[in-house]
């Protein structure tokens, strides 16, 4: 199978209070197409750090990164941009949806940024949300939803333009449990039948079924990957190697928690 993401002992350190620590320490991982990667670890390992920089939003201080052959660093600031609009879907801890627009609207930006909004692509923005659960919310405001709701929408922009990589960071941080199983189910599914590659970042360990390989990182260094059922289920604390089964959706939403680092809001506002 082909890999489409690759980092090379990528770093990113930072200045903290008692001196430099490197948030993300010389990581080295390759994602396939058609594979879906759940990155688990403590607060503060370095998932976020990793996330962004592997969205191009954040420049490593060290070490590549190649999407489709071609490596991040190497870009000008307008080729990256252009290549993360094209080629990246992300979503991350809080949702960043335009709040004039609705929720189809939010969907239908990305296509519209990439000149590809017609006919075909609207019915699929509609299909993709309906997918979520929120095909009679179309035409509401982000204001005018739950912070579950938004969060769902913005799971479908980061999907909608068939992005190559898809990020996702704790995109079930305010679903209840039932909805997040069926967030990350359809994920998973888009993920495996669209060929893409997905990297989900959660605190959920028992959503990591779902993911065909785990990442475990501590300290900024990945600490362990498990690509078998059996250990990943073990994680999960299932205790068997079978996905979680299709769950109803029953329950309401929690509100989104806040978004921990500003830059990345203030980055996230050129898409
Ligand atoms: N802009 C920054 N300046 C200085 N240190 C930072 C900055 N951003 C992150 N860090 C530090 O880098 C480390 C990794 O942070 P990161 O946000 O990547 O962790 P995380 O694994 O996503 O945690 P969480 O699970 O809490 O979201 C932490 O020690 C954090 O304090
Ligand atoms: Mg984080």
């Amino acid at each position: 199978m082909r890999v489409v993401l690759e980092t090379q002992a990528v770093t990113k350190t930072y200045q903290g209070g008692s001196g430099l620590i490197n948030a993300v320490d010389a990581v080295a991982l390759s994602v396939h197409e058609g594979e879906f990667v759940a990155l688990v670890g403590p607060s503060g390992s370095g998932k976020t750090t990793m996330l962004a920089m592997l969205a191009a939003l954040l420049k490593p201080t060290a070490g590549a990164i190649l999407i489709d052959g071609q490596d991040l660093s190497t870009m000008s600031e307008a080729q990256r941009t252009a290549f993360r609009r094209e080629k990246i879907g992300f979503t991350f801890q809080a949702n960043n949806l335009v709040p004039f627009l609705t929720a189809l609207e939010n969907v239908e930006l990305m296509l519209r940024l990439n000149g590809k909004l017609d006919k075909a692509s609207q019915a699929r923005a509609r299909d993709l949300l309906a997918r979520l659960g929120l095909g009679d919310r179309l035409h509401n405001l982000p204001r005018q939803l739950s912070g579950g709701q938004q969060q769902r929408v913005a799971i479908a922009r980061a999907l909608i333009h068939n992005p190559q990589v898809v990020l996702a960071d704790e995109p079930t941080a305010s679903l209840d449990t039932e909805r997040a199983f069926q967030a990350v189910e359809t994920f998973a599914a888009l993920i495996h039948e669209q060929r893409r590659a997905g990297i989900m970042v959660t605190h959920d360990l028992r959503m990591v079924p779902y993911a065909d390989t785990v990442i475990q990182m501590l300290d900024g260094k990945v600490s362990s990957v498990l690509t078998s059922r059996a250990d990943i289920a073990a994680l999960a604390g299932t205790g068997r190697g079978d996905r979680p089964p299709t769950r109803d959706i029953t329950s309401e939403a929690r509100p989104v928690n806040p978004l921990r680092t500003p830059e990345l809001a203030a980055a996230l506002n050129v898409v």
